[in-house]
């Protein structure tokens, strides 16, 4: 069983989000119709979670994560075959879009000289639209990938419960992705001024609790059968690989990918209880646009077929 009051402490002090039993539903007839085509489904989470402080949220807390890493690896594991749940941070990036996020939509457009009326794609702004678009609509048209968006850490917590319970219907099929910078501390809904703090009141001392380790639960009770990939970030190089074996015999989860801030576009370890594979980028292959997650991607789609194949044994 889960830890004692992980079930109760999410429903007690984390508000359930109005919509989560339609978006499991969602879900799980997502991953039932992929799971009878063959096809394997990945939940990839992404972008950083916020913390509010007041219920008629004013200011929230948040974290450095962009997004990048789970919005290029759902294009990578798409390619690998795979159907993609993306639970991730509302306007963080996003697949395929990711790549004109720093574009003024207003500069890539023009009106045609002789029509005056028509509008047309600069393509010196985009340059590799079309090839980008293409693949967008081929994927949305197949529907291989399901995005479902979070703001809040409570929203997380729900839709993450909620997706590994719709997955657990497609067994060892499902692999969980949990590239997402998740709060570590939160205020209790309990314990949090409704509204907006007065900053004439004087300095603000704020007391934060401790976030229930999600991991726990989902590999044990929520989806046991599945594949469970977590990462783990730090800033200082010389603790992370302890952390990292230290989050697998605590889990008991299949791999944990370990970064460090500032090198993790180009270098990650992907960290399982028997191996240790060091991945990273050469100055060539980054002058060739090449990206880490192909690479991280190209490592755990293996490692989760030899996963499904020890099951069948
Ligand atoms: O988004 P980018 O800018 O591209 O950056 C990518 C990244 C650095 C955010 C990503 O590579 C990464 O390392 N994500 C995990 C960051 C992290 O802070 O992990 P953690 O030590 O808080 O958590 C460990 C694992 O448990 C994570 O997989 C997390 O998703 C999960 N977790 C954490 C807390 C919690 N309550 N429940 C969880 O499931």
């Amino acid at each position: 069983m889960a830890e004692p009051n992980i079930d109760g402490k999410l429903a007690e002090e984390f508000a359930v989000p109005a919509h989560v039993e339609e978006v499991k539903e969602r879900m799980t007839e997502f991953a039932r119709c992929h799971a009878s085509e063959g096809r394997r489904v990945v939940v990839i989470t992404s972008g950083g979670t916020k913390v509010p402080l007041e219920s008629r949220t004013v200011r929230f807390l948040d974290n450095f994560s962009s997004g990048r890493r789970g919005a290029s690896s759902a294009e990578y594991f798409i390619e690998a075959g795979y159907a993609v749940i993306f639970l991730h941070r509302h306007r963080s990036l996003y697949p395929y879009t990711r790549m004109f996020s720093t574009i003024n939509m207003l500069d890539a457009l023009q009106l045609r000289r002789d029509s005056g009326e028509e509008v047309v794609v600069n393509q010196e702004v985009l340059p590799n639209i079309s090839k980008v678009l293409k693949r967008y609509q081929e994927v949305k048209e197949r529907r291989l990938l399901l995005p479902i968006e979070f703001s809040a850490l409570s929203e997380y917590l729900h839709l993450l419960k909620a997706t590994a319970q719709a997955l657990s219907t497609i067994g060892s099929k499902a692999m969980f992705y949990l590239a997402a910078a998740v709060s570590d501390f939160y205020i209790p809904a309990s314990e949090m001024p409704e509204h907006k703090i007065q900053s004439s009141n004087g300095p603000l001392q704020l007391s934060l609790n401790m976030v229930p380790k999600i991991l726990s639960p989902l590999v044990k009770d929520w989806a046991p059968q599945a594949f469970v990939i977590s990462f783990k970030l730090e800033t200082d190089k010389s603790i992370l690989l302890d952390k990292a074996k230290k989050a697998l015999d605590t889990y008991r989860h299949q791999a944990v990918v370990a970064n460090v801030l500032d090198t993790r576009r180009g270098y990650v370890v992907v960290v399982t209880r028997d191996t240790q594979v060091e991945l990273s980028l050469t100055d060539e292959d980054e002058k060739r646009d090449v990206e880490i997650e192909e690479r991280i991607v190209s490592n755990l789609t293996s490692a989760h077929q030899r996963f499904i194949d020890q099951q069948k044994e």
